[in-house]
């Protein structure tokens, strides 16, 4: 199975939402083997879903709250994502981790939550740059997944983004990739040893239609998770085309 996500991080307002929508639905073809997402802002949330889940299009929260509910002024919450029409939820991107203190303990309990109001987790893993200097990325990359060994295995994206390939347009050369994709997958392999769960590794970061094709081909790369390309429909459409 092929995955391609739009995360449009903090991005559009309804109007842009709406003619994104129509503009992708006017160049886009559903494939049985590729799933497509969009991550809008929650304000946006029940219009996208509305317009997209009826072509098969998931829909996911950018990040949720492990509480269903209380007093956790500008949280959102795991069931309310269910209620504006998610499928699933993006969990531990960098930028949230970076700006937001978001930790490994808080992400452990989301995904649990997640599962508990049947959302799909998308989990972003990433180093640094000064880590990848430091030669410590697949240590980063072994402590951002211990998390699932208190999770225990579940349905589960994974999306790698390595943190200094975000925005920059300095995508991961395609051996970085292979290494970290394959050292995921053993990490997976352990963690969710016996479990009947398949997890699919998306790669992140200045993925454009120029590059995703060679992305594509390296081993374990399950699709893409993308920002920057994915508020042009029509660019996005392009990589949904080529993932399927
Ligand atoms: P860019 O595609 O803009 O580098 O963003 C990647 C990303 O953070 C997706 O979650």
């Amino acid at each position: 199975m092929r995955c391609v996500v739009a995360n449009w991080k903090m991005n559009l307002a309804s109007e842009e939402a709406r003619s994104f929508c129509e503009d992708l639905l006017a160049h886009f073809t559903p494939s049985a083997g590729t799933e497509v997402g969009i991550a809008p802002p929650f304000t946006l949330l029940h219009l996208v879903s509305g317009l997209m889940r009826p072509k098969g299009i998931m829909v996911f929260g950018q990040n949720g709250h492990a509480e269903a509910k209380g007093a956790f002024t500008g949280e959102v919450s795991m069931p309310q994502l269910r209620d504006a029409g998610c499928s699933g939820v993006i969990l531990g991107h960098s930028e949230r981790r970076q700006f937001f203190g978001e930790t490994d303990a808080a992400l452990a309990k989301k995904i649990k939550a997640a599962w508990q109001w049947d959302l799909l987790p998308l989990l972003c893993i990433g180093e640094t740059l000064d880590q990848r200097d430091a030669g410590q990325t697949l240590q980063v990359l072994g402590q951002q997944l211990s998390i699932l060994a208190e999770t225990g295995p579940g349905p589960l994206w994974v999306a790698y983004e390595p943190v200094w390939a975000i925005g920059t347009g300095r995508r991961a050369e395609a051996e970085q990739v292979r290494e970290a994709h394959a050292f995921i997958r053993a990490e997976l392999n352990r963690h969710f040893a016996g479990s009947e769960y398949q997890v699919p590794i998306l790669y992140g970061g200045s993925v454009t239609p120029e590059s995703f094709p060679e992305l594509l081909g390296i081993p374990e790369v399950a699709g893409g998770l993308v920002g920057g390309a994915s508020l042009d429909p029509k660019k996005f459409a392009q990589l949904v085309k080529q993932a399927s």
